[in-house]
């Protein structure tokens, strides 16, 4: 009998209980599921491996506050750290993540050498980078989630004012996870024609705006924590990918080296994600605007490494 996948989620919160959901839904792999609360991830853990009987999956889900359990996993993700309150932006989690992010990473990988690591911690650009430094795996090996949850806030926003299903919309979000996010109406289109041609140029400012205070306006609305359903239904896209070697193109935070003439950052680009994680960056021919925007994302985020002083 082959061996299953296993993924390994760190945070059993909002986005990583929500995850080990959907992923045990989809059936393709053993979840660990990992907190330093005690009770917390075992409590979920067993709630969710009892919806199995109803819901027809047969994946094997367990909470743990130890690493041992995570041992030889395929992917891990990694949700740990605090979410944002009212009035704060994701830079703002910065010192406190970053001590979170750093250790978890350090304790995944004496555990899973041979994993690839979907951080989902916020700030997410400067996480994955952080995350890469710890591990020191390849760049294809560590995965941030940002353009596919930016995209589909915007493919949200243009089905509902299109009245289009949200299928027929392919949207393109790149740059930092945060307010220098690049929002590319030019490539969103819906059935192949640009939003640019479909709606007027006030209400396409409208729906980009809205994109980039996507995340601040469902924390305005929550007011005790970030958003968490969209996240993981993000995450588990890319897991699917992997793991299943889909080579689905998705924007992902990941390091570029010298794509879109840019160098020792992590920014959100099209990549293809398969088995052995990023399989190919994919390069958008933009407009010099829209480089110059990438280029100043890029620089925000090389600002943010810089103050976690790594060396
Ligand atoms: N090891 C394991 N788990 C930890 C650690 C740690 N060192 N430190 C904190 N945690 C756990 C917390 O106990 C908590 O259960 O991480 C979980 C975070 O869950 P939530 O507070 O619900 O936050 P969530 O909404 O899941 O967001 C997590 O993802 O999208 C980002 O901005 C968001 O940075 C935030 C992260």
């Amino acid at each position: 009998m082959s061996k299953s996948m296993k993924v390994t989620i760190i945070g059993a919160g909002n986005v990583g209980s929500a995850c080990a959901q959907r992923l045990a839904e989809r059936n393709i792999a053993d979840i660990a599921l990992v907190d330093i609360v005690e009770g917390l991830p075992q409590g979920k853990a067993l709630d969710i491996l009892q919806s199995g009987p109803v819901i027809g999956f047969g994946s094997r889900i367990i909470g743990t506050n130890g690493y041992e359990e995570t041992a030889g996993s395929d992917v891990v993700v990694i949700t740990s750290g605090s979410a944002r309150k009212p009035g704060m932006t994701r830079d703002d989690l910065l010192m406190t993540n970053m001590k979170i992010v750093g250790e978890v990473t350090e304790k995944v990988v004496g555990k899973s050498p041979d994993c690839t690591i979907i951080v989902a911690t916020n700030p997410v650009d400067a996480m994955v980078y952080l995350a890469r430094h710890v591990s020191k795996f390849p760049r294809e090996r560590v995965i941030g989630l940002s353009g596919i949850l930016d995209s589909a806030r915007l493919s949200t926003f243009v089905a509902a004012e299109l009245n289009v299903a949200t299928a027929a919309v392919d949207a393109y979000v790149l740059g930092e996870h945060g307010k220098n996010m690049v929002v590319l109406p030019r490539l969103t289109t819906v059935n192949g024609v640009p939003v640019t041609e479909l709606l007027p140029a006030e209400t396409v400012s409208r729906l980009v705006e809205r994109t980039v205070g996507g995340g601040a306006e469902i924390v305005g609305l929550l007011k005790t924590g970030s958003a968490f359903y969209a996240p993981s239904a993000a995450i588990t896209q890319m897991v699917e990918s992997i793991l299943l070697d889909r080579k689905s193109t998705l924007c992902c935070a990941v390091s570029l080296d010298g794509e879109y003439g840019l160098k020792d950052t992590v920014i959100s680009v099209p990549v293809k994600l398969g088995r052995s994680g990023i399989e190919e960056v994919v390069e958008l021919e933009l407009t010099s605007e829209e480089r110059q925007a990438l280029a100043d994302a890029a620089k925000v985020v090389q600002e943010l490494i810089g103050v976690m002083q790594l060396n």
